[in-house]
């Protein structure tokens, strides 16, 4: 793993940008008096899980999302797992190497083996080519990740999927207001799943979604999220407890009625980044496809340490002495953490040029959705002066 340089304290001199750190993101919440009057309601009655809320929640999700299913679970990454085990899926999985681990674990918890591919340079999804070319007799599935919340090749991925047989789940815990072609994702392959914890657009504090347009898989899914028991004490296959409780599913209910409003304001939000940060050498984006809609889970740019003057880590440091709080995300990369680098052999170096690359050079912005545009002005600034500061900045090696 490459080492990681430091900026030396204070070599930016004066005052930071903001006083208090801003954070990376900030979950945007629903109307509170609302929400306690409804869980008044349940507090006197006692039902407090998987009960008419769910039920309400699910059929909001289903009207929003254009789906004929969606069931809802305490977490994405259980929706993941779930959905692997009620496919009974066997042998291997092809994932992306460039996502966030829980992807990654949902197989392995499955008995399943990884195989990771590269993404895209410029959307930053998985490459529907290197998909292909992972493909052997051995492979089930594929598990595909809409990074930040930009679809990914949809269409592609369906065809590969179609051709070979192979079920198609879509990792969509970034997807809530992201749209492909027009349409939200949720309807495509043969399962997504999407996650609902506090940094995600849309929140019930923890909790997660698996949209279907498969009756029997949804069916299936909602015996297995109550340990595989359908009411009748007699479990026909292994699941877990993933309940959402009735807490979870009104502040659920709630967010989802925001969704439109915030998924909006991010968009200006990150057109007013893009206009700030276009001028610094070096600093590029994620490219979202003509017709698509991203949910901009995240706000990533793209540091070309030659251009910019200064490494994606000794910008992070020095935005952290600004009290501007950022992520390298996905940093390292999945094939190279230690829970999974046993599945990766061979030139890791070629088979990931692009997800090498990305990782090292990623880096997440502060983005929320009711973030102020003040405060991005505030940290777009900071992005310059460090910029303007940076043959004085004096990396060290830890
Ligand atoms: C791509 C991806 N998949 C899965 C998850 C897991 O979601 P949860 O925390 O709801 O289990 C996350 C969490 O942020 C994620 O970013």
């Amino acid at each position: 793993m490459k080492k990681e340089k430091a900026i030396k304290p204070a070599i930016l001199g004066g005052i930071p940008a903001f006083s208090e750190p801003i954070p990376i993101t900030k979950p945007t919440m629903p109307d509170t008096d609302v929400i306690l009057s409804r869980y008044k309601e349940i507090f006197k009655t006692g039902i407090i899980t998987n009960a008419k809320y769910v039920k309400e929640f699910e059929a909001t999700a289903v009207k929003h999302l254009k789906v004929r299913n969606a069931i809802a679970l305490s977490s994405c990454t259980c929706g993941l797992m779930l959905t692997m085990k009620c496919l009974e899926l066997k042998g291997e999985v092809i994932i992306p190497s460039f996502t966030f681990h829980a992807t990654a674990h949902a197989a392995v918890w499955n008995n399943l083996t990884p195989v990771f591919v590269d993404c895209q340079s410029d959307t930053f999804n998985v490459c529907p080519e290197e998909v292909e070319k992972a493909i052997t007799e051995k492979t089930s599935a594929i598990l595909a990740t809409h990074i930040f919340g930009n679809p990914s090749d949809i269409d592609a991925l369906e065809k590969i999927a179609a051709k070979n047989k192979l079920a198609l789940i879509f990792d969509a815990a970034h997807g809530f207001g992201a749209s492909y072609k027009g349409k939200p994702v949720g309807g495509n392959g043969t399962a997504s799943v999407f996650s609902l914890s506090p940094t995600k657009l849309l929140t019930s504090a923890e909790g997660g979604i698996v949209t279907t347009n498969d009756d029997a898989l949804a069916a299936k899914l909602k015996v297995a999220r109550n340990y595989g028991d359908s009411g009748n004490y007699d479990c026909a296959f292994s699941g877990f407890n993933s309940r959402m409780s009735e807490l979870h599913a009104i502040l659920g209910i709630e967010s989802l009625g925001d969704l439109a409003k915030n998924v909006k304001r991010r968009q200006k939000s990150v057109e007013i980044y893009k206009e700030l940060l276009r001028k610094l050498p070096g600093i590029s984006f994620q490219k979202i496809k003509k017709g698509n809609q991203s949910s901009f889970k995240d706000f990533s740019i793209i540091v070309d340490a030659d251009k910019f003057g200064l490494s994606r880590d000794s910008l992070s440091e020095a935005l952290a002495k600004e009290n501007i709080v950022v992520k390298k995300y996905f940093y390292p990369p999945v094939h190279r953490q230690k829970a999974f680098a046993k599945y990766c052999q061979g030139n890791i170096k070629k088979t990931f040029v692009n997800t090498e690359s990305i990782s090292q050079t990623a880096l997440s912005l502060p983005l929320y959705s009711h973030i102020e545009e003040k405060d991005i002005r505030k940290i777009c600034e900071a992005l310059s002066r460090i910029y303007s500061s940076r043959k004085e900045i004096k990396e060290v090696i830890n």
